[in-house]
């Protein structure tokens, strides 16, 4: 009796664990179902197409890219990237897709990225959160585009920070310095401050001492009336040693060549 008792227990638990077993099929089948879904999901994410017309790719040495890059808010380093190639010649036609860009990256950008994909510079930039639920390509059309050091700095720091005190309504900027584009440089370069005596805005060749750089560093804060280095930092929460690091070494390379 007993003996039967146990078999037929036995028998039960045999019963339950199959049950279990195939519980267990059905939630395992059933999450794989869940996975394949979100991977098609992700397979329809963002598309972005560049098309540009770029000069001075080629003045980039080889630890730099050009690049089409996706990056998520508060990280500098990106989360996908597609380079182009750095022997691309001048008024090469570009076109260039990122597709598939999942739901956590917040930017794509024409930026200067560096070997671990860090964004040194921007160039110029979607905002995909302007773009929700959008699944057809987000064109990016810029044209006609100087993505050399200069042309950088040009685009990604004085057209985006300086310009709307300095020469972009159309006077002649703030301490008569015009920072627009094909201007900037003839009033940057081994000119005399306007404020601060004895000091060159730019010194050809060296970065330490010229105003432009020590206004955008630490310490700088005080240098003029209007605090720049407050200016940099607000605006580059996430590469300001890169823009200054490009700052200084633009102003290191002028007078070896033509930049
Ligand atoms: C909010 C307006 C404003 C913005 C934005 C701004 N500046 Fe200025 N900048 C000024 C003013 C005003 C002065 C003159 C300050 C003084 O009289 O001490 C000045 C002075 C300067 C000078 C010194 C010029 C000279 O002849 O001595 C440089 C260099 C300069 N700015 C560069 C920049 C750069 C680069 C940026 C962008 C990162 C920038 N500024 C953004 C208002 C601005």
């Amino acid at each position: 009796m007993l003996l039967f008792n146990f078999s037929s227990a036995s028998k039960m638990m045999k019963k339950l664990l199959s049950a279990i077993y195939i519980l267990l099929i059905f939630v395992s089948c059933d999450s794989g179902d869940i996975e394949e879904q979100a991977i098609s999901i992700e397979d329809k994410g963002y598309t972005v197409k560049l098309t540009a017309v770029l000069s001075g790719i080629d003045s980039w040495e080889s630890k730099y890219s050009v690049s089409l890059a996706g990056f998520t808010t508060g990280d500098n380093y990106a989360q996908v990237v597609r380079a182009i190639p750095n022997t691309t010649p001048d008024s090469t036609r570009i076109e260039l897709v990122l597709s598939n860009i999942g739901d956590e990256i917040n930017t794509v950008e024409l930026a200067i990225t560096n070997r671990l994909r860090e964004r040194i510079i921007t160039i110029a930039r979607v905002n995909l959160d302007d773009y929700t639920n959008q699944k057809d390509t987000i064109y990016m059309d810029i044209g006609l585009t100087d993505v050399s050091r200069f042309g950088a700095l040009q685009k990604g720091l004085f057209n985006m920070a300086c310009i709307q005190c300095h020469g972009g309504n159309g006077g002649s900027g703030a301490a008569s310095l015009n920072l627009t584009e094909g201007k900037s440089y003839s009033n940057l370069v081994n000119i005399p401050s306007t404020r601060k005596e004895g000091m060159m805005r730019v010194v050809s060749g060296n970065a330490q001492e010229s105003l432009l750089h020590q206004i955008a560093s630490d310490g700088g804060e005080n240098l003029l009336h209007v605090n720049h280095t407050e200016i940099l930092t607000n605006q580059f929460r996430e590469n300001l040693n890169e823009v200054r690091q490009l700052i200084d070494d633009w102003i290191n390379s002028l007078g070896d060549n033509n930049e």
